[in-house]
């Protein structure tokens, strides 16, 4: 660690694997809830348990992504945070809120809730992913300012590198794509249509400038490679994502009362999309191939490969595999969409994150990289968590394709819940995946505490 405000990324790594953790917790319990319905009925229905596992996915990430701008700014920059004493402050805001908004969703019925927090001065809940109260909402955005405020100054009164300027570029973008989750208009067309301003412009617009500038960022470090090289590439890349992805929301307006040639944009584009996540991992694997040195930590350049290895298979194949108007007519809403979801924000958006910590966090703690056998522990959580993502991808593509034929395809179409008692079998393997990867996750975290001789700090 060169700058000690940098520090402040310590907090937020530290609440990001936390809330990592009741993610998991979550998705267990509707693993089960799909095979014994009855599971933790009525205390913990699925819609709410379903909305407590996405919602502490996406504040984790954000979370992640916080803690890497405060550990990444400052040393691109050349200098001290702006206000590390905002950082911490914020912290706790953020931090007070989500558990605050969690704890509303388990204690109290959602329509209370509603009530309870403005719903009827501005009517934002009820949709999918943003679910939070108005409150919530509100405070995410004050947050999100003052987060970009603090940033914003450290940069302004820096060193301006490629990577911290399309990093700040995807933050904005993240921020400003957010404010359409107040947005929320009668007509279910128009909803529909701004609702993927936020869902589809965050994962397939500005948050892969995010990851890219996290991911070069680590490679710079762990492979000395030249910046030139690694800024080339990062124009390459947030070009291409901005031009697929942009148009690509098209994927998503296909039957939702758009004109018709949107199937014909959101085909073409978002056809498109997976060259940029490609990119990244030729990208990773050509920088770790040119490394100019062997960097003592070797954990986090598994990560790093990895983040290229299986955001282009979750995002770039799955996403391409229903992203034909012709064949998303039939997977649409579909155990295909539930597959792909997992392992692209699996892939992209948590593996990137804990790149970054694998990469921080020891030099947080005052050493240039783990012990070995720290190391060692901390690439069988890798393995553990992102095989059994494979496995629980691979099962619900299985249940999707199954789910499709007896559902929409066969000429003797069969009821919704008819056919889902016919791939039980499938949903069982999901939740044993689920179990295997809970055990990844808890190896991942033991990994934090295994203790040994430390690297002095030469090769930071
Ligand atoms: C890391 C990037 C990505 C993430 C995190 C992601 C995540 C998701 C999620 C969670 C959904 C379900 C949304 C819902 O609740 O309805 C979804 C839907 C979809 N995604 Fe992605 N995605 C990514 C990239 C891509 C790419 C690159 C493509 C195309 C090549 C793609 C194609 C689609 C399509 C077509 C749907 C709609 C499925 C349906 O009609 O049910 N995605 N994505
Ligand atoms: C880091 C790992 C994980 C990520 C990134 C993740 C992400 C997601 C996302 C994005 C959705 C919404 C999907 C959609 O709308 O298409 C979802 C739903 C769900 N997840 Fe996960 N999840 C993870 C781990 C797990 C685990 C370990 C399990 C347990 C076996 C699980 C079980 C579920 C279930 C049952 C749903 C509801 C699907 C439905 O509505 O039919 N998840 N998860
Ligand atoms: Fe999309």
């Amino acid at each position: 660690m060169k700058y000690s405000s940098q520090s402040v990324a310590m907090p937020y790594f530290i609440a990001a694997i936390g809330l990592f953790v009741g993610q998991i917790i979550f998705g267990l319990a509707m693993g089960l809830q799909y095979v014994v319905g009855d599971f933790l009925f009525p205390a913990i229905p699925f819609n709410i348990a379903r909305m407590v596992h996405t919602n502490l996915l996406i504040v984790w990430l954000l979370f992640g992504f916080m803690g890497a701008t405060y550990f990444l700014v400052p040393e691109e920059a050349e200098t001290e945070l702006y206000s590390p004493k905002l950082a911490l402050v914020m912290f706790w805001v953020f931090l007070l809120a989500g558990a605050a908004t969690i704890l509303g969703y388990l204690l109290v019925p959602y329509a209370t809730l509603a009530e309870m927090t403005g719903n009827n001065i501005l009517a934002t809940m009820g949709r999918e992913f943003l679910e939070q109260p108005l409150l919530t909402k509100i405070g995410i955005v004050i947050v999100a300012l003052a987060f970009l405020f603090n940033i914003t100054m450290t940069m302004l009164k820096g060193r301006k590198t490629v990577i911290s300027i399309v990093l700040l570029m995807g933050l904005w973008g993240l921020a400003i794509f957010f404010l359409f989750s107040f947005y929320n208009p009668g007509n279910l067309v128009k909803d529909k249509f701004y609702w993927w301003w936020v869902v589809h412009l965050w994962v397939e617009g500005v948050w892969e400038l995010i990851m890219a500038a996290i991911l070069a960022f680590v490679l710079i470090k762990v492979t000395g490679v030249d910046r030139e090289v690694i800024e080339k590439w990062l124009y390459v890349i947030i070009t291409l994502a901005l031009v697929t992805g942009l148009i690509g929301t098209g994927h998503h307006y296909f039957w939702i009362g758009t004109p018709a040639y949107w199937q014909w944009l959101g085909s073409v584009f978002s056809a498109l999309e997976p060259i940029p996540f490609f990119a990244m991992t030729v990208f990773a694997f050509n920088m770790v191939n040119r490394r100019r040195r062997e960097h003592p930590n070797k954990a986090a350049v598994l990560w790093a490969l990895g983040t290229g290895v299986m955001a282009f298979l979750g995002a770039g194949v799955w996403g391409f595999l229903h992203t034909l108007a012709p064949v998303n007519y039939y997977t649409h809403g579909s155990q295909i969409t539930a597959a792909h979801g997992h392992m692209a924000f699996y892939g992209a958006y948590v593996l990137v994150v804990l790149t970054m910590i694998s990469y921080a966090m020891p030099l947080l703690r005052g050493r240039a990289a783990n012990d070995e056998r720290a190391q060692v522990c901390e690439m069988w959580g890798f393995w553990l968590m992102t095989i059994s993502m494979v496995f629980i991808t691979l099962f619900l593509t299985a249940a999707g394709i199954l789910q499709v034929w007896l559902q929409r395809v066969s000429s003797t179409p069969m009821p919704f819940m008819a056919v889902q008692e016919q791939i039980s079998l499938f949903y069982w393997m999901r939740l044993w995946a689920g179990v295997v990867f809970a055990a990844g996750l808890v190896t991942y975290l033991a990994s934090f505490f295994v203790k040994g001789e430390s690297k002095p700090l030469i090769h930071a």
